[in-house]
């Protein structure tokens, strides 16, 4: 739960004449020329420390601009002290760092298990790429996890590129079509003749793959459940990591023990990307060997190496080289929330993260993240201009603020103006208007709940209502819900996700509140049932043709689940104990399949499918059986 509208308890700074000391020269640049100055800024107090607030910023140009963006807002419009730390070149690391990790990059060790936290602020994270860490950290610190204050307003993909020239190179020459995962199929391919052989990575522009993710069991044990690729991993300790035969490069089955056969795949960070990039080597035979570089190596291999990159949207580290999405079939969100990685990435809503106290220790800038968005052209502006002018963050971020004050001016005033995904919050609950409530403030809307647009006098702003039935939404803060899909329904309001119809029943369409009744003595064989045509007959009734109804039985015959006229002929499409069969002793014709006879004697007649007769004879009669030797059943 939120706390809100707490005792504000920013410290005063104590403006003696001898203090102002300490802040420098360089920090002390001043974007506005009417912002508060840096000796006037308040630190924040917590159990009788006395402390900046806590920035952590991602080694990444947007966290970065982002980051500057709002350190300039909150110094110098709402006077609170902000340290900014460089915590990593992943959000993970991020996310340690919120939680109180004093080694927040290390992976092996990220000093972690402190009560309280130095670090209150987090911009771009990219939660749902690491959604199994995320939700660790949050039951394993949980009095220091961080929170979401729900999206940053644009969204983000992360995946594998490779320069445009080699595609370009492998399309005119032989017409291979560089940018599809079934290009690299090695049983027809030889992708790596495109690009450079492994030994032109010098190894020690690499991290030992010991010190990076594929140490990450859980994650590794996950790539050996998809894949089955148990020759992929080894167990050191009780514990798996991928099996570098270098220490450095992880080999796909497609190329380990032909390393000429190698297409280099370079990553950067702690190994963004290691478990997706794995499971699609291995599960489409994609001969590649994945490297985790060094962050100065990172940004270079690419232009030097010709090599396939794990890169991201938005960022324009490797805009010269025009880089092209490599393409995989279309995401699967169920897979994907199974750990199977083997579909294209999401679409990632990118989330401003803060700590759990931030509420207590400077509720106006609680306020503040949770209010900040930016579109996606913000973002691109930004970087452009970074790229350009070659200027640090600190001076592009206050470029964009002094012309863009449209944008972020609202993110300050109007406490009640709740953005898309939030709702009006009166500090106990959700609700539908701005006329009661004195207290009120905007919170992400909670899952099972949409945000809708509410014009009032004071203008725009949005509340949290329930899913309708027939819907469903799993994520917080979502500005829809998601319709039932067909085979499923939802007959409650708020509901997290959708049920599938019963037995019995089907649905045809999305969005729908109930399932649909198979007609009369017909019913389905599992749940969540698309379409009237996955009714079928009770057990021990048939029936010749789709749309009639079921008879019983006929004696002589066995008749499963679904049994009609076509599975007792040819067999059941949907499995082989659904066939219907003729019993042992038991004799039908195929043209008159139904019409059974009984055999004297029995054991000329093996049962099975119609005109099935012992020692292969399937004349009729059955030679076996003259016409005087058998009669009919009734
Ligand atoms: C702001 O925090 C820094 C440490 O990051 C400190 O050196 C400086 O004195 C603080 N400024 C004020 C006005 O307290
Ligand atoms: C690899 O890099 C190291 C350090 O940069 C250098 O000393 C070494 O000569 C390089 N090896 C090759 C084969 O280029
Ligand atoms: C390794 O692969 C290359 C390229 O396909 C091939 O020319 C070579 O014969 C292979 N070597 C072995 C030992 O299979
Ligand atoms: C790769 O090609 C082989 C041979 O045609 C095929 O059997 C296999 O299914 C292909 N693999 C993938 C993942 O498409
Ligand atoms: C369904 O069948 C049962 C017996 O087979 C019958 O009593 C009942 O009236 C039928 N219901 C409908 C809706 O046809
Ligand atoms: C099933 O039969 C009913 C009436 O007998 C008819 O209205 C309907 O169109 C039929 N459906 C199919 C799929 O043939
Ligand atoms: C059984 O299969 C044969 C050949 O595929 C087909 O001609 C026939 O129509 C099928 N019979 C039924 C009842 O579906």
């Amino acid at each position: 739960m939120y706390t809100i509208g707490v005792i504000a308890c920013i410290a005063l700074a104590t403006l003696a004449c001898c203090s102002a000391v300490t802040a420098s020269a360089a920090s002390a640049a001043r974007c506005f020329e009417d912002g508060i100055p840096p000796q006037r800024f308040a630190n924040v107090v917590a159990d009788g420390d006395v402390f900046p607030l806590g920035m952590a910023v991602g080694d990444w140009p947007v966290a970065r601009l982002l980051s500057a963006v709002s350190e300039i807002i909150i110094e110098e419009l709402l006077g609170v002290n902000v340290s900014s730390t460089i915590s990593g070149g992943n959000s993970v690391d991020g996310f340690y760092a919120i939680a109180g990790c004093t080694r927040p990059s290390q992976v092996s060790d990220r000093g972690c298990g402190s009560k309280t936290t130095r670090m209150h602020i987090y911009l771009e994270a990219w939660v749902s790429l690491y959604r199994g860490e995320y939700d660790q950290i949050q039951q394993d610190f949980p009095e220091t996890a961080p929170k979401s204050l729900g999206s940053s307003g644009y969204t983000g993909t992360q995946s594998m590129y490779l320069p445009k020239r080699i595609l370009d190179f492998a399309i005119n020459s032989e017409g291979v079509p560089l940018e599809f995962y079934r290009t690299y199929n090695s049983s027809w391919y030889e992708p790596s003749e495109y690009f450079d052989k492994l030994s032109a990575v010098n190894l020690s522009w690499l991290r030992p793959c010991r010190e990076t993710r594929f140490v990450q069991s859980n994650n590794m044990q996950t790539y050996v459940q998809v894949t089955q690729d148990t020759e992929g991993v080894e167990n050191i300790g009780g514990s798996l990591m991928a099996k570098c035969q270098d220490g450095f490069f992880w080999r796909a089955p497609a190329c380990r023990d032909n390393v000429t056969r190698c297409v280099p795949v370079l990553t950067g960070g702690t190994g963004w990307e290691v478990e997706a990039v794995m499971q699609k080597a291995t599960l489409f035979n994609m001969p590649l060997a994945l490297g985790v570089a060094t962050p100065e190596r990172y940004y270079r291999i690419p232009t030097e190496v010709k090599s396939l990159f794990v890169w991201w949207a938005p960022d324009d580290t490797f805009v010269d080289l025009n880089p092209v999405e490599l393409r995989f079939p279309r995401y699967d969100r169920a897979a994907w929330l199974n750990g199977d990685l083997r579909t294209a990435p999401e679409q990632v809503v990118i989330e401003k993260l803060v700590s759990q106290n931030i509420g207590e220790l400077a509720p106006a800038v609680e306020d503040l993240v949770q209010k900040m968005r930016w579109s996606q052209d913000d973002v691109d502006i930004m970087l452009r201009d970074m790229k350009a002018s070659e200027d640090p963050a600190h001076t592009v971020a206050c470029r964009w603020l002094l012309a863009n004050s449209e944008t972020w001016s609202t993110w300050l005033a109007g406490e009640t103006a709740c953005f898309e995904g939030f709702g009006l919050f009166d500090g106990s609950s959700f609700v539908a208007d701005r006329d009661g409530a004195t207290e009120l403030a905007c919170r992400p809307c909670e899952s099972g709940s949409y945000s809708e647009e509410l014009r009032d006098t004071k203008g725009k702003t949005h509340i949290c209502q329930k899913c309708p039935v027939g819907s469903c939404q799993p994520s917080g803060a979502a500005a829809g819900c998601d319709l039932c899909n067909e085979g499923e329904y939802q007959d409650e309001e708020g509901a997290l996700d959708c049920k599938r119809c019963p037995l019995g029943r089907f649905q045809d369409e999305k969005g729908k509140s109930g399932c649909k009744l198979c007609s009369n003595g017909t019913t389905t064989l599992g749940l969540g049932s698309l379409s009237e045509q996955d009714c079928g007959c009770l057990p021990e009734t048939i029936r010749e043709v789709y749309n009639v109804s079921c008879q019983p039985c006929p004696e002589g015959l066995s008749c499963p689940v679904l049994s009609t006229l076509s599975s007792l002929l040819n067999g059941s499409a949907i499995a082989h104990e659904l066939s219907p069969r003729i019993r042992a002793g038991y004799f039908s014709t195929a043209e008159e399949p139904l019409e059974l006879f009984k055999c004297i004697p029995s054991t000329h007649c093996p049962g099975g499918p119609p005109n099935t007769c012992l020692g292969g004879l399937s004349a009729l009669p059955c030679a076996a059986c003259g016409e005087r030797e058998y009669f009919d059943g009734q």
